[in-house]
């Protein structure tokens, strides 16, 4: 009955049950991970809680799936070391970043297992499946049934020749393994064959009209992206979705007959979210049928904008059809993709910044990252992040207009009062403008945040920080306390009091710069909405020595870090080599015309004021003969050359380079990378033998 309550805008929530997607766990996670998903919900988490609210904020790793599996046999290593290995590093990575999680658990716990074989063991007894056998794609060398990822062929879309069965990563279609033109095994390579097998599918199209009412008419407010892909799979019409499949690797279908069969990865993961609640609840004494069966309870999923079809439909049909009581998000602000220097992030071409490196190479700059994925976040369109707006955002953002207005207060009140906090008293027209301008903040950006904007939401942050550096330039203190002391007072006590609501407001945002800030001016902050008080540090109130909250970047640091992705852009090119298509035939007759012969190095130089050509004196067994090439850049000390073998072509036309006449050609295979190497001989021969 819970479910049917659709349409009910305003809504009073007891509690917020605040999901993010469960990363796979088959790589680290990258900052496209966190730009999409992880720093918005952590930002929207720690301000319900600053508001006071009843939150549980949910994470985890998803274990299962064809990823996994795959990558554990490239290794030759079981899933379970995969899973082991990664899940670990992001636990720990997201915990260094600041994630403030109740529980990061994963899906190969018991409770998981247990968990999703009842849901599954519930709708199958309740006839909620429809039970097909269809012809699958079987790999006959390894007497395996394959999905998905297992199965590489060709894009019908875009011709992208590594396609996968269920995605194609170059034009990033959905596909099916059906759509691949000449699908073959990703493991064995072989051809694929058809062969029956029997699997459950959720018949989606079943639940059209509910969805339809519950979210093109009932949640118009969700963010575009969203609700437009939502309508446009809905107008496409919905389809039965198989929720098994043939693997070893997953939780097994809790049904008699399903030997060797698992649920999909799909179907098991979203309700880790379940499992990972009840584990909490468990531990703590809580009951967790109070956070998913409450109508009270808000759930919001954060996702990336891959993940909307399977939190918006399936998932929503799965608890629907489930039934006793469960509730479907009240929200999905899924986001767009970021970008790397101008191009798709990409784990298998190792185009990323990857958090644990970052972690590793930044320390305690967890706030500029977080800053920086949200000042330019892509929540209405894919952006971009550069190490040059990363290296802007700190030095002429964070450091320049938060961090310099911070410590100018802090440094001239130890100056002038020894820390002491003067009254607020005495105040003109202009400081009352400025007391009703700072009093907005905590609404405006509360409110931003509330309604999933999180760019406009810390740049707001950033305007509060903007409005105190002008009342500075205005009232210029260090000027005015030899002339007017009793005036200085003023605008210190109110710059101060700005000074302690971005302490307050950053919290979310720049939760490390927050505390230490908070710290620093002994500020106890206990709610979000204490922010809205003009006076937050009260007069006689001694604040603590100032300390740097940011620190210049400098041009080496995001160099360091551009030269890596350059090297990475190269390696990617040399592991991308393929030999260049074999020419047209040639008769036996026109290759005998060629004449190919081997001489002994005698002399070799570089040719003066030619930077790219070296001159060879050849002993070609009749006389001495001169041969220019064009390889100098190759043998910076052409003296190796000297004594050993070359092959060359005697009879090419003599022509003139840089006034040299070169009476032949010595012949150099080119490698991968584009350097030549001089082709010799694998044993020494008679000069001027042929070669053919
Ligand atoms: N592992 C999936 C991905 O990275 C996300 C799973 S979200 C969950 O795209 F809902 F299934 F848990
Ligand atoms: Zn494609």
């Amino acid at each position: 009955m819970h479910l049917e309550n659709f349409a009910k805008m305003e809504k009073n929530f007891k509690r917020y049950l605040i999901t993010t997607a469960l990363p796979y766990a088959n790589g680290p996670v990258h900052i496209g991970h966190l730009a999409g998903v992880y720093v918005p919900a952590d930002t929207y988490v720690r301000y319900l809680r600053m508001k006071g609210e009843d939150v549980l904020f949910i994470g985890g790793s998803d274990e299962h799936g064809v990823p996994v599996t795959i990558k554990a046999e490239k290794e030759g290593v079981t899933p379970q070391d995969i899973v082991d290995r990664y899940h670990e590093m992001i636990k720990k990575s997201f915990e260094d970043f600041g994630m403030s999680y109740d529980i990061y658990s994963r899906t190969t716990s018991k409770i998981h297992h247990a968990t999703a074989a009842e849901f599954f063991e519930k709708l199958y007894k309740e006839g909620k499946f429809i039970e097909k056998e269809t012809e699958q794609f079987f790999d006959p060398e390894r007497n395996k049934f394959l999905s998905d990822r297992y199965i590489i062929g060709t894009c019908p879309k875009c011709g992208n020749d590594r396609a996968y069965g269920d995605q194609c990563e170059k034009c990033g279609s959905t596909l099916s393994p059906e759509e691949l033109i000449d699908p073959h095994s990703a493991i064995s390579g072989a051809k694929l064959v058809k062969k029956m097998t029997k699997h459950w599918y959720l018949p989606l199209e079943q639940y059209e009209t509910w969805l339809r009412q519950w979210i093109l008419e009932g949640h118009k407010e969700w963010k575009t992206n969203v609700y437009g892909q939502v309508k446009s799979w809905l107008d496409g019409g919905l389809q039965p979705r198989a929720v098994t499949r043939d693997l070893d690797w997953g939780v097994p279908v809790p049904v008699k007959g399903a030997e060797g069969k698992v649920l999909y990865v799909w179907f098991d993961a979203p309700i880790g979210y379940i499992s990972n609640t009840k584990e909490i609840c468990e531990k703590r004494g809580d009951n967790w049928e109070k956070w998913w069966k409450s109508d009270d309870t808000k759930m919001v999923h954060f996702i990336g904008k891959d993940n909307i079809v399977f939190h918006c439909i399936i998932f929503p049909c799965m608890l629907k059809a489930y039934g006793d009581g469960y509730i479907v998000p009240e929200n999905v602000p899924a986001n767009e993709f970021l970008n790397l220097e101008n191009d798709k992030i990409s784990t298998s071409r190792n185009w990323a910044v990857w958090l644990h490196e970052y972690l590793q190479e930044f320390p305690g700059k967890q706030d500029i990252l977080r800053y920086v994925l949200t000042a330019n976040a892509p929540e209405t369109k894919d952006n971009n992040f550069t190490w040059k707006d990363y290296q802007d955002r700190n030095n002429n953002e964070l450091l320049a207009i938060f961090g310099n207005f911070v410590n100018r207060i802090l440094v001239l009140t130890h100056k002038y009062y020894e820390g002491a906090v003067p009254a607020l008293e005495n105040l003109n027209d202009r400081d009352k403008e400025v007391i009703a301008e700072m009093n907005q903040y905590p609404e405006k950006i509360g409110k931003l945040i509330e309604n999933y904007k999180f760019r406009e939401g810390v740049s707001e942050l950033m305007n509060l920080a903007r409005l105190g550096n002008r009342y500075l330039t205005e009232n210029e203190p260090w000027k005015q306390f030899k002339t007017d002391p009793e005036r200085t007072k003023t605008v210190m006590a109110l710059s101060l009091q700005i000074v302690a609501k971005l302490a307050i407001l950053s919290e979310p945002f720049l939760p490390f710069s927050a505390k230490k800030l908070q710290k620093m001016i002994g500020l106890e902050v206990t709610s979000w909405n204490q922010a809205d008080a003009t006076i937050l540090l009260n007069a006689g109130h001694v604040i603590g020595q100032p300390e740097l909250l940011f620190e210049k970047i400098e041009d080496s640091v995001v160099e360091a870090q551009i030269k890596k992705l350059e090297d990475t852009k190269k390696q990617n090119e040399l592991n991308a080599w393929k030999p260049n298509e074999v020419k047209p035939n040639v008769s036996f007759d026109d290759f005998m015309k060629v004449d190919i012969r081997v001489g002994t190095v005698l002399e070799c130089t570089k040719v003066p004021k030619a930077d790219k050509l070296l001159q060879f004196l050849i002993d070609d067994g009749m006389e001495k003969r001169t041969i220019v090439s064009g390889i100098a850049k190759y043998y910076p000390d052409p003296q190796v050359l000297v004594g050993k073998q070359v092959c060359f072509i005697a009879n090419f036309e003599p022509r003139k380079l840089k006034g040299v006449e070169s009476q032949g050609m010595i012949l150099s295979a080119e490698d991968k990378d584009g350097r030549l190497v001089v082709v010799t001989p694998s044993q020494m021969v008679a000069p001027g033998c042929n070669v053919g």
